[in-house]
Order: C-alpha cells, then structure tokens, then sequence
C-alpha cells in the first residue's frame, strides 16, 4: 500500500499545557516501521486511553499521538509468514496506543508478535467488547483459578462492577459458574448489574473500610479489584482463609495500606495482573476462553457503539467515573 494513503484518526496535540483532541487525516507513512498493517474496524474505549487522550505523561510521553490500546481489524499488508492480508486479528497492549499510534485511528501497524488471531465464536466487534476491559477479566479469572479458586468457595466479589473491567468481570465470572456481588458507586445502575449477571449488589462504601482494623469479616471467596486504595485494602482485610484477590486497577487510588496479618494470619494472596505485557501463550488462551466457555450470552448489553466523531465525550464521561459497560469504536468513518 502506498504510504501516501490517508486515513482518520483521532489526533491529540498539546498546545501550552493543553491537550486538544481533533479528528484528522494521517499517511500509512505517518506509522512506525511494523511487520504488520492492519485496517482497524473497531477499538474501544479504556480509562487508559483516556488518559492518554487527555495528556498524561505517564501513559504517553510525546505529542501529537493518536490514543487507542486496542484494535480488532483486517490484516492489510504483512512481511510476517504467520499473517496474510484478510486474517482478521486482535491487537491489545503493549506500546499500542500508549507509545506508537493506535487503534483510534483507521490504521495500525505493529510486530507481529502483538497479534492474535480472531478466536472462532468471536467477531471484530465482539472482540472489542471485549478489549483489554475483558482481556483483564478473563486474566484475572485465570489466575485466581490457578489459585485455585472455585464455584463452591463463597462469594466473589468485583469492585468498580459497572466499569469496563468491572462490568466484564461480572459477566465472565457468572458465565463461569461463580456466584458474583457486585460493588459500585453507582447503585442506580443495579438493573444493569443484575441482568448482567451480579447476584449481590452492595454500595462502594461497604468495601471502603475506615475503622483502622487489621483484618475484618472473612466475607469474600475471591475478588477482582479494579480501583486499587482504601477499597482495595478493604478487601483483602475481608478475603477468606487462602483466597486469593486479583488486583488490576487504581480508580480509586494507586496507594493501598495493609498490614501482613492478612497474608500471614489467614494465608491470603494479591494477584498482580498485567494484561499489557502478558505473554502471547497466556493471551491466547484467554481471548480462546473468551471466545467459547467464558462468552456472556448477553455480551451485547454490556457494550454500546460509538463513531470516531462521538468519542471525545465519551472520553470525558470514562474520566469522570460515569459511564456504565463498554464503548465499542466504530471505525468505519466518512
Ligand atoms: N492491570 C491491567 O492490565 C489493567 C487493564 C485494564 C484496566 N486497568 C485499570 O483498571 C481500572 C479500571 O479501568 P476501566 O477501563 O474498567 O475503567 P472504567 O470503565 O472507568 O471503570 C472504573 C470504575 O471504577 C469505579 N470508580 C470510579 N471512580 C472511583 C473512585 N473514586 N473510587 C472507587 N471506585 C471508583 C466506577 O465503578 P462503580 O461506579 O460501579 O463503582 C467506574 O466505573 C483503571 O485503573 C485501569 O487503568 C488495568
């Protein structure tokens, strides 16, 4: 393909300590050298992204970039034997959308070893419902089996439940068998959680201890937390004996304050999860899990569909801890 061709992005460019988001046309050539070019059809939105498109520095370093850590699309041009053009792929983390151009805009390109081919029982769109919200899920679920968590252990609990790893945690959890409460700040959203397949739903400030003890209530069987801080804590003082707590997030705060009782006294374990980095035999495995055994049967309620046009609002919302589910990007754009 030449690389002359013009496509639409998503470009965010920093003008005296403010970030102006714009759609735009960028090259083929405008992309970093890559094994692979990919036409992206749909991406989605992460509070990552987010911060990205909002200036961060921690997420991306310099300017104008074009946001989005996920991308599902149509293999266009590659140098690698493992592709050809037509394979549809997914491509989540690593540097994608965070350090080189991302899936926010019509074209990617990439090495190869980012890529995963689309699971059969999944489509692009599907897929980034999915995105590395439900790639996180489906991670974190893995470890806390490996774990050795199981149906029969009692309660598991997901924090930040209407949120896009929350959400998708819920639902995978439930589809798995494993009886799910729910926490959120959002209790108004309880039909949503319900229907997505919660079978408790508690206030945030249930999970958001303040009395200073060592260890509280052994009331979880496992959790999955994506908002880090005092409600992290929180839980692992409540996890029960060898139970373990998948920690993937910092919503609430990157800081946590724990003692060792809970580790010592009652054998819990804090699971890090690192969707970004995680090994491409790990990565396959879950988008196969995904795909199949682990596939909510209402995927479609947890996500809504938005242009490359609508985006910079939603983008504000994710920022402001107010949107519910998943948006899904639609990258097919005039
Ligand atoms: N480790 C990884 O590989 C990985 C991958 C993906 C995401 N993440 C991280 O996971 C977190 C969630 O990402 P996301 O894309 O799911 O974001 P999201 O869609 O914005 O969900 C976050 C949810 O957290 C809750 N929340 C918001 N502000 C809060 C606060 N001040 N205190 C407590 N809870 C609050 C809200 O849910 P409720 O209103 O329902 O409580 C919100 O919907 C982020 O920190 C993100 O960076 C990590």
């Amino acid at each position: 393909m030449t690389e002359t061709k013009k496509f639409k992005a998503m470009i965010v460019s920093e003008k005296k300590d403010k970030f102006i988001r714009r759609i735009g046309e960028r090259s083929i050539g405008d992309l970093p050298e890559g094994e692979v070019l990919i036409n992206v059809k749909y991406s989605s939105l992460n509070y990552k992204d987010a911060l990205s498109a909002s200036g961060n520095k921690g997420v991306t370093r310099s300017y104008p970039h074009t946001p989005g850590i996920d991308a599902a699309g149509i293999v266009e041009e590659s140098v690698n034997s493992d592709f050809k053009k037509g394979d549809e792929v997914i491509v989540t983390g690593f540097e994608l959308g965070s350090n080189i151009p991302g899936g926010f805009g019509q074209y990617i390109r990439v090495p190869a070893d980012w890529i995963v081919k689309l699971p059969a029982g999944l489509s692009l769109k599907e897929a980034m419902a999915y995105g590395t919200a439900g790639f996180t899920a489906g991670l974190s679920l893995a470890k806390l089996e490996e774990k050795g968590l199981t149906t029969e252990g009692g309660d598991i609990l997901v924090t930040g439940a209407t949120g896009g790893v929350g959400s998708l945690s819920v639902a995978v959890l439930n589809k798995a068998g494993y009886p799910v409460t729910a926490s959120t700040g959002k209790i108004e959203r309880e039909d949503f959680l319900k229907n997505i397949g919660a079978k408790k739903i508690i206030p945030r400030k249930e999970v958001d201890d303040t009395s200073n003890r060592a260890l509280l209530p052994a009331r979880w069987g496992g959790a999955i937390d994506s908002v880090g801080g005092n409600i992290l804590t929180t839980v692992i003082k409540s996890t029960k004996l060898n139970c373990s707590v998948a920690a993937c997030g910092l919503t609430q705060s990157p800081n946590i304050t724990t003692t060792v009782y809970p580790f010592i006294l009652r054998g819990v374990s804090l699971l890090g999860i690192d969707s970004a980095h995680c090994p491409m035999d790990i990565r396959r495995r879950i988008w196969n899990k995904l795909a199949a055994e682990w596939k909510p049967d209402n995927l479609n309620i947890i996500y809504s569909e938005c242009s490359l046009y609508d985006l910079s609002e939603k983008i504000d919302l994710i920022l402001k801890g107010q949107l519910t589910g998943r948006v899904v990007v639609n990258l097919d754009t005039e």
